[in-house]
């Protein structure tokens, strides 16, 4: 299948209608959202789920996220809007968060992986919200990466994990996030965070008196609610250490265990911040952004864990940030893709 790369200027651009019609019947479609790139196809079309599987290698038991643009699409594919969503949907959507509710009939078992909750979410990017307009259907989009590699964050990026294996890539630029959404569940009595993301565990605080955090998210051998979060993910293709404490020892530290690698005939890629960047001055290095921007280090992450795949490297070293507000996204993300391969300092 040839796979069409085409840049979206406008919401009325004729590709953008057209990518719709292809949803619409059956085919998939990978386009921008303001986290990464989804890969869409028809999320009420059993087929079409299971092509979104075939095209990304993915387990069958990870569920997909459905994509909605009004409440009106929600009420057809939930069975239930709990109180706690509705508070969530008033304070943040459209925006990077993703709701779990019980679901309604309609939907395919392939969507669900066979449990009886649906994920669902409302992009807050024109391109989606009219692609999902145009094919007049939720539609359902993972990441659209080949499954266990780094989230895309360019249509480039998708192209090439994607490239003839599905219909269209739609260009909208980089994404302005560069994490995948905050996965919160709402089916129990107090909200709980399964996948960490930009809406921080902070700014749901501010709504609601308690909030929890699924213990997979920090540990490494515990069974995540999201079933999609148990997988050794994001992963570079070479393997990754992740060096995490103190920053002021980090430029000290990472030196130090960058000579040690390297006096073992190692070839070492370090992605650090711009100040252990400038400090160490390594040549397979690549700066996710200063230590004291995490947005900024969040949306080139996944960039930087890319940058490796074609270079020479045998090791990656990378830096860890702190755990508050959205650091407990990155950190997140790092520990996956580092196997939870850790050095204190
Ligand atoms: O930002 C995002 O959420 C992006 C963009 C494209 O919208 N999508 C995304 O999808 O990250 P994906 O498929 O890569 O991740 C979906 C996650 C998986 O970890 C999956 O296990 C979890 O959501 N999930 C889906 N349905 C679930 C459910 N009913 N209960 C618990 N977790 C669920
Ligand atoms: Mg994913």
């Amino acid at each position: 299948m040839e796979t069409e790369l085409i840049k979206i200027n406008s919401i009325d651009d004729e590709a953008l209608k057209r990518a719709g019609q292809c949803i619409k019947d059956g085919g998939l479609v990978a386009f921008p959202t303001e986290t990464v790139y989804g890969l869409g196809g028809d999320g009420l079309n059993e087929v079409a789920a299971k092509n979104i599987y075939l095209a990304k290698g993915r387990p069958s038991d990870n569920p997909l996220i459905l994509h909605i643009n009004d409440q009106k699409m929600l009420s057809r594919i939930v069975s239930e809007v709990t109180p706690m969503a509705k508070k969530i949907m008033t304070a943040f959507c459209p925006g990077p968060i993703t709701i779990i509710l019980p679901k309604s009939d309609i939907i395919p078992k392939a969507v669900t992986g066979g449990l009886d909750t649906i994920a669902v979410r409302m992009p807050d990017n024109d391109i989606a919200r009219a692609l999902i307009k145009y094919a007049d259907t939720p539609i359902a989009a993972p990441s659209a990466n080949i499954s266990g590699r780094p989230s895309p964050t360019t249509a480039q990026a998708v192209y090439k994990d994607l490239q003839s294996r599905i219909d269209m890539v739609l260009d909208g630029g980089a994404c302005q996030f560069g994490v995948e959404s905050t996965i919160v569940d709402c089916t129990e009595d107090v909200p709980i965070i399964l996948r960490p993301g930009a809406i921080t565990k902070e700014m749901l605080e501010e709504i609601f008196p308690v909030v929890k955090i699924d213990k997979a998210i920090v540990g490494a051998n515990v069974v995540p609610k999201a079933p999609g979060m148990k997988y050794k993910h994001y992963a570079p293709k070479v393997d990754m250490i992740l060096i995490e404490g103190d920053n002021k020892k980090m430029s000290s530290s990472i030196k130090e265990i960058l000579h040690k690698y390297e006096n073992e005939g190692k070839k070492v890629g370090l992605l650090v911040s711009d100040e252990v960047a400038n400090e160490l001055n390594h040549q397979n290095t690549f700066s996710y952004g200063s230590q004291e921007n995490l947005a900024q280090i969040a949306s080139e992450i996944y960039e930087g864990l890319r940058y490796f795949d074609d270079k020479d490297v045998d090791i990656i070293l990378a830096q860890g940030t702190t755990d508050k507000g959205i650091g407990l996204a990155i950190m997140n993300r790092l520990h996956k893709a580092s196997g939870f391969n850790s050095i204190f300092i």
